[in-house]
């Protein structure tokens, strides 16, 4: 028999794994977007002051929820007796010990924007799912997890499907222009279809998304030994755990990523908020709830669902593009194409140019 509490923790493995695919999905086709729609005379965001402003907000979310947490385990405590809860809960002697993966995170987030600027999103969201090996690998290695021959199998054979995306041959010049994805969603806020005139360098958006898919397999796991052997999963400690981590996030995107990266461009580009539009504050809205459905994935679930329930991501991104803009999905060679609607309904699967080496211009 299965005890309520159980129950519920089971529903919330199924619920936050669900919200995590659909995150996901949105998160991709909007942040590719705002990397690679026109710009016109604006200029084009910058992607250090979005990783800062993304934790600041996962700061605040994550404060309120352990307020709200900690006055409901304390209903007849004073404001002041509630400050002085969350004061001790949250500065406690072992919280120096989120400064890594707080580092870690942030330049994994940063990777991520220099992936996405880089390279088409089907290429980009394929390539990511190597966050999967890492994290077995990591996992193995830093939990002593075992797997079986069969989830062996499983995992050669997505290595060789991210091996795959990338040896296709590429045709086409652009990568923005080429994945028809976001050309469609450019024309939902832009009234003309101009071509982006955004360079991109491929082999850099290769280089970050690895970089992001080892530091992700590496951070989660770490993550996940200290939230469950230090605390258990209870809500209350998710919380406080994202309080530290964003905190010390706040760190190294603010003073490496905005003042040391970036400081010059920003007073040379009209300032911190130059170029942010709503397509920009619904990709940091989006990236900040997925960290915290990352969260509660982590503690819940583990990061090897989790990341699998993010891989499923891909399979609904095509299926919302589908419903969205009226198309049917070939199967032909999905993971390198963009796919476009010639004559009605018809979909055309078309070439990506992500892996074309002579562009060599930097996006980012
Ligand atoms: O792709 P992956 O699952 O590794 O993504 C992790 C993302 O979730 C990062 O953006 C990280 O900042 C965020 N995260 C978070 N809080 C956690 C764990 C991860 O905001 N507790």
């Amino acid at each position: 028999t299965t005890s309520p509490s159980r129950q519920w923790l089971s529903s919330a493995q199924r619920l936050s794994l669900l919200l995590l695919v659909l995150q996901n999905s949105a998160l991709v086709m909007v942040m590719h977007h705002s990397r690679n729609s026109p710009t016109g005379s604006q200029p084009r965001y910058l992607t250090s002051t979005a990783v800062l402003v993304v934790e600041l907000v996962k700061l605040s979310a994550s404060l309120l929820l352990t307020t709200y947490d900690t006055i409901t385990s304390h209903p007849s405590s004073s404001p002041s007796k509630i400050a002085q809860h969350l004061y001790h809960s949250i500065l406690t002697p072992d919280s120096w010990k989120l400064i890594v993966p707080a580092a870690l995170y942030t330049l994994q987030n940063s990777l991520v924007y220099t992936a996405i600027s880089n390279l088409g999103a089907v290429t980009f969201q394929v390539t990511y799912q190597l966050k999967i090996l890492t994290t077995v690998l990591f996992s193995i290695i830093l939990l002593g997890r075992t797997i079986s021959v069969r989830q062996w199998l499983g995992l050669i054979l997505l290595t060789f499907g991210v091996a795959l995306v990338q040896l296709s041959p590429a045709s086409t010049p652009d990568v923005a222009a080429a994945n028809s994805w976001t050309e469609k969603i450019t024309s939902l806020f832009t009234s003309a279809s101009q071509p982006p005139a955004i360079h991109h360098n491929a082999l850099k958006g290769l280089a970050a998304v690895v970089g992001a898919s080892l530091i992700s397999g590496l951070t989660c796991v770490y993550f996940e030994k200290l939230l469950k052997d230090s605390l258990g999963s209870t809500s209350s400690s998710i919380w406080i755990k994202n309080v530290q981590l964003s905190f010390f996030s706040i760190f190294p995107a603010l003073f490496i990523g905005v003042i040391w990266y970036d400081g010059a461009n920003i007073s040379q580009n009209g300032g911190f908020f130059a170029g942010y539009n709503a397509v920009v504050w619904s990709t940091i809205c989006l990236q900040a709830l997925g960290g915290l459905i990352v969260a509660v994935c982590i503690a819940y679930a583990d990061n090897v669902v989790k990341n699998f329930a993010a891989s499923l991501s891909i399979v609904v991104s095509y299926a919302g593009t589908a419903v969205v803009f009226g198309e049917r999905m070939t199967l032909h060679r999905a993971g390198n194409y963009g796919c476009s609607r010639r004559g009605g309904r018809n979909l055309v699967v078309q070439k990506s140019t992500v892996d074309s080496a002579s562009r060599d211009v930097a996006a980012d």
